[in-house]
């Protein structure tokens, strides 16, 4: 086992430092900035399919659930197609709305998880067209779909998700961007910048990762909180609702993710100086109003900890501990934002002497219902 876990402490850690490579192994023979292509061939016979459906339905639990949310998002923006993320044990037990022809695209890292399997028979028995995004090279899924592509990160040991998230991230982004061009939505120069900046994606997670030891002096400082609140806009959104679960399963403090904008409705009660709220605060169209979110948690005295943009001279000012991450496109940002989230659910789990790679109560994968 130790020989396994290639020199680390944990197979979650280890799996973390391997994102630079997951990432690029996912991209491998799909991505060429050079020759100005991408491709992804179990999808092609489909993309006209996609590019032509009035709406695509992800079907998904968990964190490949919060993949699907940031997919929604990078969907809607560059496609310009409706998105609806559901989870996949809701949606089999609701009599879903699903005709024929419409997308139903189920995303999973084990290929095995019970309420996705169900929720795809559903779809399909109405006509819907299934499209698959999974890990686990003929597990389930993928042999029940139309279509589909492997997110080629490897075996995955831990428990908690994390280079199975990254590479869902990065395959939904690349179909996005091969839907929005079929659809004629991406100019040529924004489609190679596109390309040029994907191709830079794992060095510059390998920069985030040169960080993890002030994530570490982070995690020592809040190892013994009660609870934790994560707050993004957003595509960062989704990165903190995955933010809050990655702790919850394995240090059991209990944590929640919300939209920033959401804190005034309700969440804003919970803080006082015994409350850590990790911001995910990235140079993007929402930077303005989260540096307001902020300002709000500090004047009721809440412990700041922002992810930020490299360069970010703000709210260094206002924010107790920052971890920087480099700047990349806006549609890119989650890969690198929820590095520094994993290596501080890691470091707190560890350091409460927590089973980090099985946590009480899970399975990694949810066979039953
Ligand atoms: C993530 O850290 C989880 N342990 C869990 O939420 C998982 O993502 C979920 O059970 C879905 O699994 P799948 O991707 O294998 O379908």
């Amino acid at each position: 086992e130790a020989i396994e876990k290639g020199g680390f402490e944990h197979f979650m850690l280890k799996e973390i430092f391997e994102q630079p490579r997951s990432v690029k192994d996912c991209f491998r023979g799909r991505v060429n900035a050079d020759e100005g292509h991408l491709v992804l061939g179990g999808l092609r016979e489909y993309l006209d399919d996609i590019a032509k459906s009035e709406r695509i339905v992800i079907v998904a639990c968990g964190t490949s659930w919060h993949a699907g949310l940031v997919a929604e998002y990078i969907f809607e923006e560059l496609a310009r197609i409706p998105v609806e993320v559901e989870y996949a044990s809701e949606f089999r037990y609701r009599n879903p709305i699903i005709k024929e022809g419409d997308v139903v695209l189920a995303i999973s890292q084990s290929g095995e998880t019970m309420d996705t399997l169900a929720a795809i028979e559903l779809a399909k028995s109405r006509g819907a067209i299934i499209l698959g995004i999974c890990n686990v090279v003929g597990s389930s899924i993928p042999r029940i779909t139309h279509a589909g592509a492997y997110t080629h990160a490897g075996p995955e040991i831990g428990v908690a998700s994390t280079k199975a998230f990254t590479a869902q991230v990065s395959v939904l982004t690349l179909m996005a961007i091969a839907v929005a061009r079929k659809k004629g939505n991406l100019h040529e120069d924004t489609f190679r910048r596109f390309l040029f900046e994907l191709e830079r994606i794992p060095d510059k997670i390998e920069k985030v990762l040169k960080n993890a030891d002030k994530v570490k002096e982070i995690s020592e400082l809040f190892k013994d909180a009660r609870n934790f609140i994560y707050l993004g806009r957003g595509l960062n959104f989704p990165v903190a609702l995955e933010g809050a679960l990655k702790l919850k399963e394995i240090s059991y403090i209990h944590a929640e993710g919300y939209p920033a904008a959401e804190m005034k409705h309700g969440p804003i009660a919970l803080i006082d100086e015994d409350m850590p709220v990790v911001f995910i605060a990235t140079r993007d169209q929402s930077y303005e109003k989260v540096v307001s979110n902020i300002q709000e948690v500090k004047a009721r005295k809440g412990k700041v900890i922002a992810v930020v943009t490299e360069g970010d001279k703000l709210i260094p000012t206002m924010a107790d501990h920052v971890v920087e991450i480099p700047v990349t496109h806006e549609v890119l940002m989650p890969l690198l934002s929820v590095i520094p989230l994993q290596l501080l659910s890691y470091y707190i789990a560890v350091m409460r002497g927590c089973n980090v790679d099985q946590p009480r109560n899970l399975a990694k994968s949810v066979t039953v219902e």
